[in-house]
């Protein structure tokens, strides 16, 4: 069995498609989520799904082996982070080499980076008139959104969209395609 810990800071919507994609799977599974914020959406999804998900303190981030610990402690093979707006400490990054991935709302390395996260990533699309957008799963090193890329997906970009709607469009194809990315990582 492979397991899989999601670390999340939102709504959860990624974790959610996520868990459920995996739910009849006999050979992978999300074992448990981890948020640096109690009162983010995810936590409500999970208890929904029957789940574990936690919170963890400032503290704790910051002690990092206390995280490793616990990952290790549940034979985690992968951290899947699903809007997780907190940088990854270098410990676990080198704990989970090769074994952390992200997934990023658009083409990067375009509207990727410091500030580059939520609506602002749609907002920086539409304002530089691009055609097209979509999403970027990649690894995980120490700078924010420059591990290798694993896979990207396409959508286009419509006259009249606004963030809203082209958020809408970009989350469908990240509910669609990050799992079955996860599983081909993992298989
Ligand atoms: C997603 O758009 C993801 O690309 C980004 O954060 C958002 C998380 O959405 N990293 P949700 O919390 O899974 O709904």
């Amino acid at each position: 069995m492979k397991k899989i810990a999601i670390f999340a800071s939102g709504d959860g919507s990624n974790a959610e498609a996520i868990v459920k994609y995996f739910a009849s799977n006999d050979n992978i599974k999300v074992e448990i989520v981890l948020s640096n914020r109690l009162s983010a959406g995810v936590h409500e999804r999970m208890a929904r799904l029957n789940i574990p998900s936690i919170t963890f303190t400032k503290e704790d981030w910051q002690q990092s082996y206390k995280i490793i610990d616990k990952l290790n402690e549940l034979s985690i093979d992968i951290i899947v982070l699903a809007g997780f707006l907190t940088i990854i400490q270098p410990p676990i990054i080198k704990a989970f080499i090769d074994r952390i991935i992200n997934i990023h709302p658009s083409l990067l390395p375009r509207h990727g980076g410091a500030g580059m996260w939520g609506m602002n990533v749609h907002r920086s699309v539409l304002e530089v008139g691009d055609r097209e957008s979509g999403i970027t799963i990649h690894y995980v090193d120490e700078s924010v959104d420059s591990g290798e890329i694993i896979a990207q997906y396409k959508c286009e970009v419509k006259n009249d969209d606004t963030p809203e709607s082209l958020a809408n469009r970009v989350h469908s194809l990240e509910h669609y395609y990050f799992p079955r990315v996860i599983e081909k990582i993992l298989s």
